[in-house]
């Protein structure tokens, strides 16, 4: 069960009402942990990369890496551009054979938002890779940057819909990053949108979300979950020694650890076979 689309991955969790848990990877020990902890699981998993992210650990590296892991998984593993913020950079993920990309355009009015939208859709075509768009917007940058939070309109998420797109972001009260406090989310946006979109719903900032609101939200037709800060905590807080062959060890069991929570909270564990 080798690299797969992301489109199968969340028809099949919107037929078993679970999430797919999707994510972020850094290096080496981020992507054998994840993808360690999905084949225990036995869970279909996504594997992302922030662009914002790729001057640390360049795409044309990261991206084969994640690509060879998914490969030689024993699960469906999808390989996910997170946050493109350039067409040049969506178009690398493609060529490189990433099956799925994120174009953020959430900063931009919303007519601009949905031309990005419609150029990455086209693009996508060719390869049959996925595509992501966000509407309202999730606060702080992925790479903690600060931004606001804005609830999501429901006319706005129909419109991006009709682009053709296959996953949607929506900004519900969520934040990228550690929150000070448990955010208020807006239920009554998903509620809203129930039985409305083509697309399906995805949702950044989960690190530091209770296991309550996980499970209200799956409930509410969340089918992509996003998880950064705490897979890269737990590679970056791992035990370390003076021997980088324990680390790896120790960073990447860190890692598997809590991607394995995740698993388990999002309702996709034993969903591969
Ligand atoms: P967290 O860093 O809050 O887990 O958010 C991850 C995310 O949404 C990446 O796009």
């Amino acid at each position: 069960m080798p690299l797969c689309n992301m489109r199968d991955l969340l028809c099949d969790a919107k037929k078993g009402n679970y999430a797919v848990g999707s994510f972020s990877v850094a290096n080496l020990e981020c992507v054998i942990g994840v993808v360690a902890a999905a084949e225990e699981a036995r869970a279909p998993i996504i594997l992302q990369c922030a662009e914002i992210r790729l001057r640390y650990t360049p795409l044309s590296t990261l991206g084969p890496l994640m690509l060879a892991a998914a490969k030689a998984a024993s699960v469906p593993v999808a390989v996910h551009l997170d946050h493109g913020a350039t067409i040049s950079c969506v178009e690398e993920a493609l060529r490189l054979g990433f099956t799925s990309v994120m174009i953020d355009g959430s900063h931009l009015p919303l007519k601009e938002n949905l031309a990005e939208v419609r150029q990455v859709v086209a693009m996508a075509k060719a390869t049959g890779a996925c595509v992501e768009a966000e509407v309202g917007r999730v606060g702080r940058g992925e790479d903690g940057s600060d931004s606001p939070t804005v609830a999501a309109s429901i006319d706005d998420c129909l419109r991006m819909d009709e682009t053709g797109l296959d996953a949607l972001a929506v900004g519900i009260g969520n934040a990228h990053g550690l929150y000070a406090a448990t955010p208020v989310l807006r239920y009554d946006i998903l509620e809203q949108l129930s039985g409305k979109l083509r697309a399906h719903l995805v949702l950044h900032g989960g690190t530091g979300l209770t296991d309550e609101q996980f499970r209200k939200l799956i409930s509410l037709g969340m089918r992509k979950i996003n998880i950064a800060t705490d897979i890269f905590r737990a590679a970056a807080m791992a035990r370390r020694t003076e021997d980088i062959f324990a680390n790896i060890t120790n960073s990447s069991a860190a890692v598997k650890a809590v991607t394995q929570k995740y698993i388990a909270l999002f309702g996709s564990a034993g969903k591969a076979e």
